[in-house]
């Protein structure tokens, strides 16, 4: 799929207060510094559409953007960030999860996870919780290139393993690196088929 535009719509607290568009939308999740942001960036091709930060916690509100001018990726806060306060956390927790149980366009959810980390408690709760609510969702395993080519596949074997005490089948998976664009043809082309599987029902 080739991006032809990406604008920023909209940042928000309230998810009934998001864009009203009735097109497909994408949102990314995962926990605070996984790649969220940067992904976004590199898969649009653009270096500061979304906000980048080396400090965990920048993103802290459900940002909309139009791609195509036909579907919108979200930009969402990250969770298990220790450093806000417990009041705060909840508010985003609230937030975060209204989204997830509101919104109608959204037709499929990446979890992010840290190709370099051990399957975590965190990461895999939240999956329950999108499980449980019947939302579908993908992982991308992020940042590929701090590891060399046998480390990972032993990452990424390890944690599908993990999984599969869970889930049968298994989540589909990616792999990307936004530092190096890896994986980016193979992810556009997966969202230009769900694009077209629910065409009819955006109609
Ligand atoms: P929050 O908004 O705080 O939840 O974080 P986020 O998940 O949006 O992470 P963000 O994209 O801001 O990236 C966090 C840090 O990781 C930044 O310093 C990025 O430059 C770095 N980073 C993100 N993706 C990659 C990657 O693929 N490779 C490498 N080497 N660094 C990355
Ligand atoms: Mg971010």
């Amino acid at each position: 799929m080739k991006i032809k535009s990406a604008e920023f719509i909209m940042s928000n607290s309230n998810v009934t207060k998001a864009p009203k568009d009735r097109i497909p939308e994408y949102a990314f999740i995962g926990r605070s510094n996984v790649g969220k942001s940067s992904l976004i960036n590199m898969l649009m091709e653009r270096k500061e559409l979304a906000k980048i930060s080396g400090k965990p916690g920048k993103t802290q509100l459900i940002n909309h953007f139009k791609i195509n001018n036909d579907w919108f990726l979200v930009d969402l806060p990250g969770y298990g960030y220790a450093q806000i306060s417990k009041k705060k956390r909840t508010i985003f927790q609230f937030f975060i999860e209204n989204y997830f149980k509101e919104r109608e366009q959204l037709v499929c959810t990446f979890v992010l996870i840290d190709s370099r980390h051990d399957p975590q408690k965190i990461d895999l709760e939240f999956m329950q919780f999108l499980g449980d609510n019947q939302i579908p969702f993908c992982i991308v395993f992020t940042k590929a290139d701090k590891l060399g080519s046998s480390k990972l596949n032993h990452q990424i074997n390890a944690y599908k393993k993990k999984l599969a005490n869970f889930w049968d089948p298994i989540p589909t998976s990616f792999v990307t690196s936004s530092s190096t664009s890896y994986g980016r043809e193979e992810f556009l082309e997966f969202i230009d088929g769900i694009n077209k599987d629910v065409a009819k029902d955006f109609k």
